[in-house]
């Protein structure tokens, strides 16, 4: 199982005969695995030594996926014209579109999702001492070097974030100052949203939760900006078209470089006077760039035909989640699956067991990301296919049944050395 002790610490005990019979116990626990099936290249490792890689699975994240043919066709014909002048068609078409798609008025392509939350908030906060009320577990709180105070001045008031990434509506309204206190206080201007939430595992926000929280922004007077970087996840996994999904909110970020695979940007939607001031803000962060219709083109593709393929991506990853939580010594909560997110607990997970479980994959070509001292974190889309996903279950199995063997070896040879020794 994952929690014994690796084949490394085994394999040191075990004198060269062994060690050499080792070698073929090894290759007969991946025939089990039945990865002898994949063809199989000999690469160079980063120690320098061969090794054994049968294809390639990246699930550190949804961003790693590479432009399509029709992608890169698209973007070889795009037509292009200087966007920061406002000329840019394909980047006018691909804005029209994210808008319409998500019910408001007007979009904006930024160069990054990071970018995208920064200019909202900013935008909604355009007054010193402004205050933003957001999930302690969100990507805007954790991930984005605090951006919103560094660069907005803007105050972050944090709530906490539950397991399903919602907040407590209660809590929510207990962190919104009283503007009669305002001599003290910063003044609460904007609620964000993060939807599906990355942190809890691409859970999603329902149509109601979010309506409830849009009504308390709007009983308080604030705003409420949604981060949509997987909105489409979440749209498909609810079965909620995204505008209806987004109704409730003031603005939304949408990541083009996440779920749906483009390789680039993010678009901004809200009201038409919002997008002024986006655009405005866009090239203060030195955001506004020309021949972006390049990008954009990429963008249209990925929208015209990576959303039907979320599905897929979601069955996919329920049955991945399945099959880890058939490996002892692994553990998923399957009820958390909702999208194409998977963390993925070690027990008696420590850092260097999770690192080495970690060096073990990617020997075999499998790539994912540790996300703490005992857990994992597994992302899946369009270019993770059903084999692939069985390809790297039998990685995860190859090893338990590895160490077994090497167990067993070690275990013969310590009898025949007590029973020769006696002789
Ligand atoms: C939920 C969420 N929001 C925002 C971002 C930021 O996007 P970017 O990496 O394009 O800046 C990410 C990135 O992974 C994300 O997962």
């Amino acid at each position: 199982m994952w929690g014994s002790s690796g084949m490394g610490d085994l394999l040191g005990s075990f004198p060269e005969s062994v060690r050499v019979r080792t070698k073929h116990a090894e290759k007969s626990c991946e025939d089990a695995a039945q990865v002898a099936r994949v063809t199989s290249d000999v690469v160079q490792g980063s120690s320098g030594k061969e090794r054994m890689v049968a294809r390639t699975v990246d699930l550190r994240s949804d961003t790693v996926t590479k432009p399509t043919e029709a992608m890169r066709i698209a973007m070889a014909n795009a037509e292009v014209d200087d966007d920061v002048l406002g000329n840019d068609p394909t980047a006018f078409l691909l804005e029209t579109e994210m808008a319409k798609k998500m019910g408001k008025e007007a979009a904006l392509f930024v160069p990054s999702g990071t970018m995208g939350n920064l200019i909202c908030v900013l935008v909604h906060c355009d007054v010193r001492g402004s205050e933003v009320i957001l999930g302690d577990n969100c990507h805007i709180y954790i991930y984005e070097n605090g951006g919103v105070s560094t660069i907005g001045g803007v105050h972050p008031r944090s709530v906490k974030n539950n397991e399903d990434g919602t907040m407590d509506i209660d809590s929510i309204e207990a962190a919104i100052r009283n503007p009669s206190g305002e001599l003290l206080y910063p003044t609460t201007r904007l609620i964000c949203l993060e939807n599906s939430h990355a942190n809890s595992g691409g859970r999603c926000l329902s149509v109601e939760y979010t309506d409830r929280v849009g009504e308390l922004a709007k009983k308080h007077g604030l705003k409420l900006h949604i981060d949509g970087a997987r909105i489409f996840n979440a749209s498909v996994a609810l079965g909620v078209p995204p505008d209806r999904l987004v109704q409730a909110a003031d603005s939304v970020s949408v990541c083009l470089s996440k779920g749906i695979g483009a390789p680039v940007g993010s678009v901004i939607v809200g009201s038409k006077i919002f997008i002024a001031k986006a655009r405005r803000l866009r090239k203060t962060l030195g955001g506004g760039m020309r021949q972006i219709g390049v990008l954009c083109a990429a963008a249209l593709v990925a929208l015209e035909e990576n959303v039907g393929k979320l599905e897929s991506d979601h069955r996919k990853t329920r049955l991945f989640a399945d099959g880890l939580n058939e490996i002892k010594g692994l553990k998923v909560n399957a009820g958390s699956v909702e999208t194409n997110i998977i963390f993925i607990d070690i027990e008696e997970g420590t850092r260097s067991r999770v690192e080495k479980i970690c060096n073990y994959l990617e020997e075999r070509g499998v790539y994912l990301l540790q996300e703490n001292s005992s857990r994992l974190r597994v992302v899946l889309h369009h270019q993770v296919s059903a084999s692939d996903v069985q390809y790297a279950l039998s990685c995860f199995k190859m090893k338990p049944a590895f160490v077994t063997c090497c167990r067993q070896l070690l275990r013969e040879y310590k009898m025949k050395r007590a029973t020769s020794e006696r002789i």
